[in-house]
């Protein structure tokens, strides 16, 4: 035998001691499971580019989130899809109380008090120009869009959301929320903050389920690009200051290392957004029969949670939840 003190193969010779070894594990409690909300009543349709992802009315959204909370998936993030006539520059129905958005987050937190709803706060659902921020001569407009984040957040949390998400990525939102949270007794609404989210080409199918995209231009103003990490501490030393809760980065996937930065330079919970795209691209794959769509699903899952993030919202949550059952 050749003189080996090291035999790391000795701690993966059985699945008991691999699983004693093991460093990390993926529950589905760590797991946000985003839920597309459309007008309507007993309506689903599944959006093209994420099988098995559907836009429901908010009748059937309840029997959906019923259906994942006896799966042990309690926590649901919205994204409400509406009809263009809704649209304006302003995004005004993005703070219409009577609105469909926080009348369907009421009527789930009458209805299951336990689960926990994290919200979208960002004016592209409500944008005729289809970007997150107000848009005047060709510009977003970074102040002028804050007090529209914030009446937005308001709505929210007085319809009952748990966790305001600001998407927009606007200098300042996080402070100006939590400022407005704060004024008006919401002290207990959390804020989880899209903290680090890249100008990326994996959100092209969710844009489709929203029908979302940009009437003119990219979102390269305000949303980060590929290319940086160092400027992810940088957005995180303001999210920090200015209150959130949470930091996330999104996508995930092409982005751990940016997860491990935060999570060894912040005390904070990390979350990351396994988004759209990376989604696609694994269905998409497996349709094929080109990968085993659920190993990798766990591989993928598993790979966000190592490099640091202990929140991760995914498309997979309710078939991974479904997996441990
Ligand atoms: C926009 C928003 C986007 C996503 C969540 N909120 C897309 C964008 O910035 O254009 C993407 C989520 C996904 O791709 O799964 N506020």
């Amino acid at each position: 035998m050749i003189n080996l003190p090291q035999r790391p193969r000795r701690n993966r010779k059985n699945a008991t001691i691999r699983s004693l070894v093991q460093e990390n594990s993926v529950t589905v409690n760590d797991l946000i499971f985003p839920l597309f909300l459309t007008e309507g009543k007993n309506k689903r349709s599944e959006i093209t580019s994420m099988p098995n992802i559907y836009r429901y009315s908010s009748d059937l959204l309840l029997k959906e989130i019923e259906s994942c909370l006896k799966l042990g998936l309690n926590t649901f993030c919205l994204f409400p899809s509406l009809n263009d006539k809704l649209k304006d520059k302003k995004a005004t129905e993005s703070s219409n109380k009577k609105g469909l958005y926080p009348s369907t987050i009421k009527e789930i937190k009458k209805k299951f008090p336990e689960a926990i709803i994290m919200t979208d706060v960002a004016m592209d659902p409500y944008s005729s120009d289809g970007h997150d921020g107000f848009v005047k001569n060709g510009q977003i407009l970074n102040d002028e869009t804050l007090d529209i984040l914030a009446k937005m957040a308001l709505v929210q949390a007085e319809a009952g959301a748990d966790i305001i998400g600001p998407s927009d990525m606007m200098d300042g939102r996080v402070g100006f929320i939590r400022e407005a949270l704060d004024d008006n007794g919401f002290t207990d609404v959390s804020i989880m903050s899209y903290t680090a989210k890249y100008a990326s080409a994996f959100y092209g199918p969710f844009r489709d389920a929203l029908d979302s995209a940009p009437k003119f231009g990219d979102k390269k103003t305000y949303q980060m690009d590929p290319a940086n990490s160092r400027e992810a501490l940088l957005e995180a030393d303001l999210d920090f200051n200015e209150g959130a809760d949470f930091l996330m980065v999104k996508p995930a996937l092409s982005y751990l290392d940016v997860i491990k930065l935060l999570n060894d330079n912040f005390n904070l919970p990390i979350a990351a957004y396994n988004v759209s795209g990376e989604y696609a691209m694994v269905k998409a794959a497996a349709e094929k029969k080109w990968i085993d769509g659920d190993k990798i699903r766990d591989e993928i899952l598993l790979s966000i949670k190592r490099a640091g993030a202990s929140v991760i919202l995914t498309y997979f949550a309710k078939e991974f939840a479904l997996s441990k059952k």
